[in-house]
């Protein structure tokens, strides 16, 4: 039988909702984008870009970016974001479970807010490691489970019903670091960064900011 091709990746509406919402809130989150790419060099690859929010924080040491995103409206705006970012980006289509580089031709890479949404976290982390030179660096900043019994349980319940559907695929009760240690990275220093800092909790309140080594001494 021959292989089905990978569905598409196209929430036009979840598109438009988050390249305002995530204008709205980069007050909050833009230092976290600074912390996140603060002393990275070399070359770069970020995964699932959306519209390019981070391309203004990477530090002049980057000698080039490589931004996959696979939904087209995303896409398009971070095509925009990259011609007004101080070091070069290419913005490619793809998707985090096969990304469409060679293996180990990177010296960092980045997921911000990205490993709630992929189809299979497993597979984009084995990805992750596989684009990465040996002793490569991943950062990361994402949100998950977190906040105690009830609102673990209330996380559960809106992965498995609304959520993923109005938000673009997004899962508010996966673990990211766990799924980062078990994919073979080494952990770095983690920070748990509340958002928003203050008020009430919402289930993407629970963030981690951190950075994870694919091991020196590795093969794949
Ligand atoms: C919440 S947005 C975050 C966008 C951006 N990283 C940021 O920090 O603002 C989630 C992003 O993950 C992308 N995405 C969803 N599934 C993906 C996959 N399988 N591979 C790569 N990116 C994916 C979405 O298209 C979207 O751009």
């Amino acid at each position: 039988m021959p292989a089905r091709a990978p569905r598409e990746i196209h929430h036009p509406l979840f598109a438009r909702f988050y390249a305002r919402f995530s204008l709205a809130t980069e007050g909050t989150v833009g230092p976290h984008r600074e912390a996140l790419l603060a002393g990275l060099s070399g070359r770069v690859i970020e995964v699932g870009a959306g519209n390019g929010l981070n391309f203004a924080h990477y530090p002049g040491t980057v000698s080039e970016v490589v931004a996959i995103e696979p939904e087209r409206t995303l896409r398009r705006l971070a095509v925009n974001a990259a011609l007004r970012s101080g070091v070069p980006v290419d913005v490619v289509p793809g998707s985090a479970e096969k990304l469409p580089v060679k293996s180990e031709a990177f010296d960092a890479a980045v997921v911000s807010l990205v490993l709630c949404s992929v189809r299979d976290v497993e597979r984009s982390l084995a990805e992750l490691r596989r684009v990465l030179r040996p002793g490569g660096e991943l950062r990361f900043f994402e949100h998950g489970r977190g906040g105690g019994r009830i609102m673990e349980a209330t996380q559960q319940a809106l992965d498995r019903t609304v959520w993923p559907w109005l938000f673009g695929g997004c899962h508010v009760g996966r673990d990211p670091v766990a799924a980062i240690r078990s994919a073979g990275f080494e952990l770095g220093p983690v920070r748990r960064v509340p958002l928003p800092e203050r008020g009430p909790r919402l289930p993407t309140s629970y963030c981690v900011l951190g950075t994870a080594r694919r091991p020196a001494d590795t093969k794949r």
